[in-house]
């Protein structure tokens, strides 16, 4: 872990999943508004980050619990935790027969089992901050989701938990938000047989969700946002034929 300045006085926020995607530009943008970030991810590599960020890479497989809250408690020791995103997701696809158990754990364990074990070691420092839990599930979480059941089902989850934890803790000035975007253009689907419409009114970008962040912090103390759903203007996806074409399903 990098060398971190104990006197500062910034808000600190923890992002899993930062080293790609939505929980890339949710870092990004949390830097912007000032926060001292702490990204989570196993690869930064390929990380493009800009050049003003200040992000505190953290290299570490969220699978790790003991390294996961070794990591946690050491950030919260030194910082001012006062948001928690909890990004890092995978998605496996395909008819349930054809996932194995690895992969149903996986599923489980990153999209589910983290967030609520991040939660609970963090969630004193939360109180005390009156800080915020940013949950990012999944429109999946609402609807049927039939060659993603068990996808869908650890997102499902992660909003129950979210919702059911906003209540739990209202009262502490925490905030507990679900936030749910539909197709997003990011790595995500790599290991499904089908990606976003060509179309750009098809799917979401990072940004957007970074946007939405931004807009859940900027709101009075007092109000809470505790759920939005982020839909692109069409409903397109492609079914994968290879590499470089598909058509639209
Ligand atoms: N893309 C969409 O259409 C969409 C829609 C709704 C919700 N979401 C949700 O958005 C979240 C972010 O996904 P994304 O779309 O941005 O996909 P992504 O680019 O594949 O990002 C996934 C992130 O999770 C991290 N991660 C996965 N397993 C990890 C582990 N064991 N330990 C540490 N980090 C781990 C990855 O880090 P490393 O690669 O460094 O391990 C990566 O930074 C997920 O929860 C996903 O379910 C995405």
């Amino acid at each position: 872990m990098e060398c971190m300045n104990k006197n500062t006085n910034t808000k600190a926020a923890i992002v899993t999943g930062a080293s790609s995607g939505i929980g890339c530009a949710v870092s990004q943008k949390l830097c912007a508004l000032g926060y001292e970030v702490f990204g989570f991810g196993r690869d930064f590599s390929k990380t493009k980050w800009h050049e003003t960020d200040k992000i505190h890479p953290i290299v570490c497989d969220v699978l790790d619990t003991a390294q996961l809250c070794a990591h946690v408690r050491q950030i919260a020791a030194q910082h001012s935790v006062h948001v928690l995103v909890n990004n890092a997701g995978v998605g496996y696809y395909g008819l349930h027969e054809e996932l194995s158990p690895d992969k149903i754990k996986r599923l489980v364990r990153t999209n589910l089992e983290t967030p609520m074990i991040l939660t609970q070691q963090l969630l004193r420092h939360l109180k005390k901050n009156a800080g915020y839990i940013i949950n990012i599930s999944s429109v999946t979480a609402a609807q049927s989701n039939p060659h993603g059941c068990a996808y869908g089902a650890t997102k499902a989850g992660l909003a129950s938990f979210s919702r059911s934890l906003f209540d739990e803790s209202r009262k502490y000035g925490v905030k507990s938000i679900t936030i749910s975007p539909d197709m997003t253009q990011t790595n995500l689907y790599r290991n499904a047989d089908f990606r976003e419409g060509d179309d750009a009114a098809s799917y979401l970008l990072p940004d957007d969700v970074a946007d939405a962040v931004e807009w859940i912090l900027a709101q009075r103390d007092s109000v809470i946002v505790t759920d939005i759903t982020l839909k692109p203007q069409h409903h397109r996806i492609q079914r994968k034929v290879n590499k470089n074409c598909g058509h639209q399903l």
